[in-house]
This record gives C-alpha cells, sequence and structure tokens, in this order.
C-alpha cells in the first residue's frame, strides 16, 4: 500500500539463512549413516545434472565448526538446517545410530555457544531406503507411525534447546515431483492415485507429530515449510480468473488450509472424487489433522517466483513439459492441466538464468495471503537467488545480483510487516553453497562460495559481496535495506 514505509523490522526479528542435510554435508557412509532414497536415486544414469551426487557435497559434516565460525562472524540470529533420519535410524526405524546424535548435537551446542537460534527441519526429502524397499516409503500409511517415532527421538534428544521445528520442507515439491514427473525419487510418472495417498499419509505423519511434539510438552514453534508460487490470472477474462482460482485450489491451498484448518479445498476435493484419484481418508484422521492444525504456530514459506495463470484448454499443455535444470536459459516449457489451468511466462518479469520469475512483490503477496486467509505467524524459511557465480583471482565473488535480489525481496517483505503480516522470520537460501538437487552444483545460492564444481575442487570456503552486505543488513537490523545500493 502505497503510504505504506518500513524503517526497522522487529526488535526480535530472525535474520536467518538455511540448508539441508544432502545438500551439504557429504558423509554418506560415515558415522553410521544409513542409506537414504536420493543416495540411491543419484546413482540412477540420467537423473541429475552431470551426475552430480550429495556424497561428498560440500563436506559441512567435517567443516560444520567452520561454516558455523562464519554464521556467527556474520550475526546470523537463526540457521535453518535439516536432520538427515539416516544418521539418527541408519534403517528409519529400531536401533539409534549414537554417532549420529553426537554430530548433531554438536551442531546445536555449537550454535546455542555462538548466540545462533537452531531451527530444525525434521525431513528435507531424505528418506530411509530400508523404509521404502521394506513397504514402499511414503506409499504406504505405515510411514506415519515411524515418521513420527523419529520425530519423538529429535525432540526426546533437542526438545530443551530447539524452540523452532520445521516438520516437512516442501511436501507439495517432493511429491510432486516424486510421483508426478519423476524427477525426485521414486521417481514416478503422472501416478496422481498414489500422488494424492502419498501426501495424505505426508499430512497424517506433520499432524501426529505435531501432537506429539504438544503431548510431551514442547512449548516452542512448529509448522511446516510450503514452497508456495502465488498466482496472478494472465488478465480479467473470467476464465483466466477462474483459471487462477481452480490453481490456487489444486496448487496452493490443498497444502496450506490442511496445514492451517485441517481440511481439503471443496472444489479442489469434487473435481479428484470425480476423477477418482482422491486419497484413502480413514476414520478419525480429519480430527489428527483439525487438531494439529490448532497446534501450529506459524506457516513455513518458502518463496521463490510468482506464476501466472491462463485458461488451458483439453488439448493443451500437460504438467510434464521440460524443466531447465542446465542453466541455459529459456529451455524451460510451459506446463499446466488441461482444462484446468497452465502457467505462461510473465511479460512483466525478468527470469534468473533458470527460468524462475524474479518477483519481489511475490512474497508481499504471500505474507498479505496467509494473513488474510490464516492469520497466523509466518516464517520464511528459504528465499534466494540461485545463479552462476565467479571466483575472481583475488578470492573475492562480486555477486551484485544477488545482493540486489535480496534487498529487494527483504524490502517487500517489510513492507508486509508494515501492512499487520507477522513474520518472525527470514530465511536466505542458503548459507553456503550447495548441491541443487538436480542443477548439480554450478546453480549457486550461498553467502559462502565453496569452491567446487560438478568435478570437484579444493572445498575452500569464500566470502562473496553479499556475506558483508547480509551482515551489515543484520547489524542495522534492516535500516540499511533503504539505503541506496
Ligand atoms: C527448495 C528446496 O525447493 O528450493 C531446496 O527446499 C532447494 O532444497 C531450493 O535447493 C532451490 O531449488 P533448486 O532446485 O534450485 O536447488
Amino acid at each position: 500500500m502505497e503510504q505504506m514505509k518500513v524503517e526497522r523490522f522487529p526488535e526480535d526479528f530472525l535474520w536467518g539463512s538455511a540448508s539441508a542435510a544432502y545438500q551439504i554435508e557429504g558423509g554418506y557412509r560415515e558415522g553410521g549413516k544409513g542409506m537414504s532414497n536420493w543416495d540411491a536415486f543419484v546413482r540412477i544414469p540420467g537423473k541429475t545434472y552431470k551426475g552430480t551426487t550429495g556424497d561428498l557435497a560440500v563436506d559441512h559434516y567435517h567443516r560444520y565448526l567452520e561454516d558455523i565460525r562464519l554464521m556467527a562472524e556474520m550475526g546470523l540470529k537463526t540457521y535453518r538446517f535439516s536432520i538427515a533420519w539416516t544418521r539418527i535410524y541408519p534403517e528409519g526405524r529400531g536401533e539409534i545410530n549414537q554417532q549420529g546424535v553426537d554430530f548433531y548435537t554438536a551442531i546445536i551446542d555449537e550454535c546455542l555457544r555462538q548466540h545462533i537460534e537452531p531451527m530444525v527441519t525434521i525431513y528435507h526429502w531424505d528418506l530411509p531406503q530400508a523404509l521404502v524397499d521394506a513397504y514402499g516409503g511414503w506409499e504406504s500409511p505405515q510411514v506415519i507411525d515411524d515418521f513420527v517415532a523419529y520425530a519423538k527421538t529429535l525432540f526426546r534428544l533437542w526438545g530443551q534447546k530447539v524452540k523452532y521445528w520445521i516438520t516437512l520442507n516442501e511436501q507439495n515439491i517432493f511429491t510432486s515431483l516424486g510421483w508426478l514427473t519423476a524427477q525426485h525419487p521414486p521417481g514416478k510418472f503422472d501416478d496422481q492415485k498414489m500422488f494424492y495417498q502419498v501426501n495424505h499419509h505426508a499430512f497424517m505423519a506433520h499432524a501426529k507429530t505435531v501432537l506429539a511434539y504438544r503431548e510431551m510438552g514442547g512449548k516452542g514453534n512448529i509448522g511446516a515449510s510450503f514452497a508456495y508460487t502465488p498466482s496472478y490470472a494472465l488478465d480479467c477474462r473470467p476464465m483466466n480468473a477462474m483459471a487462477k482460482c481452480n490453481y490456487d485450489d489444486l496448487k496452493n491451498y490443498w497444502w496450506m488450509d490442511v496445514y492451517a484448518y485441517g481440511r481439503y479445498p471443496i472444489a479442489a476435493m469434487t473435481y479428484l472424487k470425480k476423477k477418482n484419484i482422491a486419497p484413502v481418508i480413514q476414520d478419525g484422521d480429519m480430527e489428527i489433522l483439525k487438531k494439529a492444525a490448532s497446534e501450529i504456530t506459524f506457516m513455513g514459506v518458502n518463496y521463490y517466483q510468482s506464476c501466472v495463470c491462463e485458461y488451458n484448454p483439453m488439448d493443451g499443455v500437460t504438467p510434464y513439459g521440460e524443466m531447465n535444470t542446465t542453466g541455459v536459459k529459456g529451455t524451460a516449457q510451459v506446463t499446466g492441466i488441461p482444462g484446468i489451468y497452465k502457467n505462461p511466462a510473465n511479460p512483466y518479469l525478468l527470469t534468473t538464468d533458470w527460468d524462475w520469475s524474479i518477483d519481489p512483490m511475490g512474497l508481499q503477496f504471500c505474507c498479505r495471503e496467509i494473513t488474510s486467509r490464516y492469520g497466523l505467524p509466518i516464517v520464511i524459511s528459504e528465499n534466494g537467488l540461485g545463479a552462476f557465480d565467479k571466483l575472481e583471482a583475488d578470492h573475492r565473488i562480486h555477486d551484485d545480483y544477488r545482493i540486489a535480489y535480496l534487498q529487494h525481496h527483504l524490502q517487500a517483505l517489510g513492507e508486509a510487516i508494515e501492512e499487520g503480516c507477522r513474520v518472525i522470520a527470514y530465511c536466505t537460501w542458503s548459507f553456503t553453497d550447495l548441491l541443487s538437487w538436480l542443477n548439480g552444483y554450478q546453480k549457486r545460492y550461498g553467502f559462502i562460495y565453496v569452491d567446487r564444481d560438478e568435478e570437484g575442487g579444493t572445498l575452500d570456503r569464500y566470502k562473496k559481496d553479499s556475506y558483508y552486505w547480509y551482515q551489515n543488513v543484520i547489524q542495522t537490523n534492516g535500516e540499511s535495506l533503504y539505503k541506496l545500493l
């Protein structure tokens, strides 16, 4: 809104940055760790960019102290990271692996020693392969109890030290890419019925975990992180406005309504029932989802881009168009659901080299929508720019494009706060460079440049210009965002 202008962020604002175990740790066979679905998937030829794996990643497993020291020097207030389930339970259940426990205890203790609030993601996509082999992983309702048992172990171990818990990272993405487009494990294509069933299992795992946390006396913050891509109708043609409405029900509210209200959007559920792809819901499930919804304390949002919605004819584009995983601009194809919607490019926005639209106002839009629809506090659990970076001869990295991206998004976030949205934390993606699942190591997100590429490297760490910029943002509690670049 025009008249709004924020000068400062709230005093206790958590300026943060994020990572995920598989993307940074490496040490995939060390410390008693078991095999995960990703350890197996990356070994299938053709699945990742140039066959890259997280076997070594950026070696955070051995360099976590150096990385946390860099965070402390920057002044980070919170660090969001995930626990690898396979380090705690190598087989997904059964015997606890003490070496895995010790590893994360060391990380949590070091964060606290450096006055960095640990924000723990319980699941960031790396499922124990043993559970896939035993009963199909997320495809079976058995996963729910195993997930909750694993989460309860984390609460028992670190419930006193960790005050921010994220149950699932981007349930909408790991299920879509896993069961619709075959790009993530288990690599299934167009298995729509199973896609919705798997999602129901994931919702139940999330909900029962939230309830277990409270039953165990957890008084901290808990919620899920959703990959929120807000939508704009292409124009005021009613068909296109309805395409947006359909998109929101099927692609956004399907997840957020369950987290926040414990119910599925009616029109979307009616559509799924007619198509015979609605999930099987057991007696009592909806009550559990509802109860858990009243116990979450925030909506976690991973925001990267917005999208445009347009009517898609029955013979129109499908969800299976090419994704840009190479960084060759213009190679992503338009996708959609025939008869429902499609997502053409937005002519008003610039894009990254991976064809993701750059839309700072979209972040403000997310916050406003969540505030109006759910009235929940918000944790921005990811936001950042994947780009090619160049290490100069003097070991500097001049990533002014990343600074501009983050600055504009933070200004938009400041406006949302000024408009009344309760935003608790903002985590950039990511702190160090890391493995970008399908895009190898060349798509960089970090404040810290890690000297490694698809073939290898020294793994030495170098501060990018954005590191110093964010340090200043934190020091001034956001005031520096309003000075000219
Ligand atoms: C989110 C994930 O989807 O976006 C991260 O939670 C991921 O794990 C990030 O790395 C950026 O996506 P990508 O595909 O560019 O790595």
